[in-house]
């Protein structure tokens, strides 16, 4: 099913302490958001991303609604040691949703 964009930007409230989006975003804790989908795991090229994430993105991880949702849903899980230190969304609305609300800031 489709997200709802506008209630991804709710549920992105979760991710704001630690990734910005939308125009003039920098990284903060984690990458800056914009243009994520399609591009390849660990691409921002002035971000320290965790060994496991460059290792994902070397293998050839891209970005994609699959592979995000199964990232957002339990991060450890797709990417063993990763440095994101986030639960997962447990709900598939919110993680439609959010993956929405991202596919605004292409
Ligand atoms: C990495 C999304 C929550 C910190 C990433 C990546 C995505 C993402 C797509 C990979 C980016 C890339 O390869 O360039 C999200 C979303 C969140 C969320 C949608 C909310 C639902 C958080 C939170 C934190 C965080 C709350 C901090 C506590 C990080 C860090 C990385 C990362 C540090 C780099 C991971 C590594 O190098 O292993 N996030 N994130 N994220 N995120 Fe998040």
């Amino acid at each position: 099913a489709d997200g709802d964009a506008a209630k991804g930007e709710k549920v992105f409230k979760k991710c704001a302490a630690c990734h910005a989006v939308g125009e003039g975003a920098k990284n903060k804790v984690g990458p800056v958001l914009n243009g994520v989908i399609g591009r390849h795991a660990a691409a921002i090229e002035d971000f320290k991303y965790s060994k496991a994430m460059v290792d994902k993105g070397a293998e050839g991880l891209v970005w994609d609604e699959a592979t995000l949702a199964t990232y957002l849903e339990k991060p450890k899980d797709l990417v063993p040691g990763t440095k994101m230190a986030f639960a997962g969304l447990k709900k598939e609305d919110e993680r439609e949703d959010v993956i929405a609300y991202l596919k605004q800031f292409q």
